[in-house]
């Protein structure tokens, strides 16, 4: 995990599905369906939850759709019982329905499992165990899992479950978190983990446990956390200390963390939905990214990370930022800021191209991972991948404690809470606000920068909160005009310099949101093809806060209007050139243009989500997607 001396807080992390626990002397379904909702927001195709009675009675009830079905399908059961595991489930292998809804049991009902994760090996030992007479119920890879478990202990002779869970986890290849119920050992689950995060909270004095793949369903019950390691396998029982051993079977002494998240932080607070939320809050988490290490009285920035590994840092012959989705945009404008004040220079990848093909590092590359939850998959490879090849990994991570977080030799947290909203909003600003810390930093420290130049744009960045605010003032506005875009079937996102990479996070805003087909791009690139599609229809979104290439993009928006489309564009207050042709501007204050991307954000932002929910679409939980893509 990157050490750093303003590490504060403990935050989520998050994945497609999601899993709760709970052993104590509480009822657990009620905990159970709770930890469920925090979770929903990961995946949400199907839900379901197993119950160990103190008689070893298992009752098991899987809906499909959301978590409110599984509360139906259970509201008139009697379901007394203070032992249970639970999932929602976005399917991986196998359509979503109730066969292929977690928990999935073995053969003879003794165990039950709920799971995160792909099991890579699954169909050969699926295949092997049909062999031997076993028969499976539902096409998920999960399933492979409970049946080995049984295989172990009937056919291997195991009798120790965690031993029988020991000898399968040894058999299969793959990412997971599990827990597991034995109906034999009332009380007590059993967890596992590997490449997918699994939290047990701690009750007073070890009297009873709660499981979590993030730590959402917990915090409410317990601050007091142990987050699991991958190749362990841990044992709950309540009045019992945990016992940790890894797949070795070597002990490990567990590492308990007081969290300091809030439930607070995990609430719409007033908001129809996360997404707004957590658009209007990005002044404050920004100046909570920015508190400790961009110091106004000194005009300076102190990055303990930088402090820590000036010498590789200030001697990388090259950056190469891996990341996806959002994350890659908020690289693409990291190598315009990196470039300029550092002078070194920087390649920006799809970490999910990056991995597959034989990418050359040199001794002083220094890689980049950018990552809000600090789960994805294809970020997390491609850094192994370059951490083979001998690069130094740096990471701008979100979630504190994630895997990337951990695989990084240091790092930037950007600090901006708990993000909920599918739609990445604030993880976005805030990395942008530590690529600036970084680049301002580290090129002062190079003397690729001036001081002077350095004074004025730590001062600047410091700042930047105060001129988001006066952008969100502009709601109503962008609300109204989305009024109007609402019915639109595709859209155009133009911008240059430090805007094209806007351009394009615009456009992935709109689409993953409201579902309507939307496509960023370089202003001056459109003259070269995507001019074409210009017509009365087609509403072209304009970012065109960059000083120095303004006329050009006036050029541009002329070509539009020429063409009849409507031209909504973003200017600097004080603007009146672009303000002019366009058909609406909503104007952003004065900023330098290498900051500007964080406030002209903050409107593209707010015109995805209006139209996403004039659509009356869920803005929170779009379709197909999910929080964190811990899948290739
Ligand atoms: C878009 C979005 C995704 C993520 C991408 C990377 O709004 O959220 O494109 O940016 O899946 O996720 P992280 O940053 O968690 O690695």
């Amino acid at each position: 995990m990157f050490v750093f001396s303003e590490h504060v807080n403990l935050k989520k992390e998050r994945l497609m599905c999601g899993i709760v626990g709970y052993t104590g002397s509480r009822e657990a379904s009620p905990i159970l369906i709770g930890g469920l909702r925090r979770l929903e927001y990961r995946g949400y195709d199907s839900a379901g939850l197993a119950l160990l009675g103190e008689d070893g009675d298992m009752q098991v009830y899987k809906a499909v759709g959301k978590v409110a079905n599984l509360e139906d399908l259970i509201k008139d059961k009697n379901l007394s019982s203070g032992t249970g595991i639970a999932h929602t489930r976005w399917a991986t292998h196998g359509a979503p329905s109730t066969i292929n809804s977690h928990p999935h049991q073995s053969q003879s009902g003794r165990f039950a499992i709920v799971h995160n994760g792909i099991i890579e090996n699954y169909a050969v030992i699926r295949k092997r165990l049909m062999g031997m007479g076993y028969t499976f119920r539902s096409e998920t890879d999960t399933e492979v899992l409970v049946q080995l478990l049984e295989y172990m202990v009937t056919n291997r002779g195991i009798t120790d479950t965690v031993e029988a869970v020991r000898a399968t986890l040894k058999e299969v290849i793959g990412a997971y978190a599990i827990c597991i119920l034995d109906r034999t050992r009332p009380g007590e689950i059993i967890l596992a983990k590997q490449s997918s995060p699994l939290v047990v909270g701690v009750g007073e004095g070890n009297s009873e446990f709660f499981v979590g793949s993030d730590a959402s369903p917990i915090v409410e019950y317990t601050k007091e956390v142990i987050y699991l390691e991958d190749a362990q396998i841990a044992r709950i029982v309540p009045g019992q200390p945990i016992s940790i051993t890894t797949i070795e079977n070597r002990c490990v002494q567990p590492h308990v963390q007081h969290l300091e998240m809030s439930i607070g932080s995990l609430e719409k607070g007033g908001y129809d939905h996360f997404m707004l939320k957590e658009i209007f809050e990005q002044p404050q988490v920004l100046r909570d990214c920015m508190r400790g290490r961009v110091l106004p009285s000194r005009h300076s920035i102190v990055l303990s990370a930088l402090s820590s590994h000036s010498e590789v840092l200030t001697h990388a012959g090259r950056f190469i930022i891996i990341s996806c989705g959002t994350s890659w945009h908020a690289g693409l404008i990291g190598k315009q800021l990196i470039e300029n004040f550092c002078d070194t220079p920087v390649e920006v990848e799809y970490a999910s191209e990056f991995r597959y093909r034989n990418p050359v590092i040199r001794k002083d590359d220094v890689v980049i991972a950018i990552s809000q939850s600090g789960e994805t998959a294809d970020t997390l490879a491609a850094m192994q991948l370059a951490k083979e090849k001998g690069a130094f990994l740096f990471g701008i991570v979100n979630v504190i404690g994630s895997s990337i977080a951990r695989t990084a030799t240091t790092g930037i947290y950007t600090h901006v809470g708990p993000e909920v909203g599918v739609a990445s909003t604030k993880a976005f600003t805030g990395q942008l606000t530590v690529l600036s810390m970084f680049a301002l930093a580290l090129g002062h420290l190079k003397g690729t920068i001036t001081d002077g130049f350095y004074h004025e744009a730590v001062d600047e960045l410091y700042h930047i909160p105060d001129k988001m605010e006066k952008v969100l003032e502009e709601d109503a506005r962008i609300a109204d005009m989305a009024k109007q875009f609402t019915y639109a079937r595709n859209f155009l996102y133009l911008g240059r310099g430090y805007n094209y990479p806007l351009a394009m996070e615009g456009a992935l805003k709109l689409k993953e949101i409201s579902y309507i087909h939307a496509e960023g791009y370089p202003a001056a690139e459109m003259k070269h093809g995507p001019i074409a599609l210009i017509d009365a229809d087609m509403p072209v979104v304009f970012v065109a806060t960059q000083r120095h290439i303004y006329d050009k993009a006036i050029s541009n928006i002329q070509e539009v209007k020429s063409r009849k489309g409507k031209v909504y564009a973003i200017v600097f207050e004080g603007d009146e050139n672009v303000s002019k042709v366009a058909d609406f501007a909503i104007k952003v204050p004065v900023t330098s243009d290498f900051l500007s991307p964080i406030v002209s954000t903050v409107p593209l932002q707010l015109l995805a989500y209006h139209v996403a929910v004039n659509k009356g679409l869920n803005v929170d939980m779009p379709r197909n997607l999910a929080k964190s893509v811990t899948v290739e």
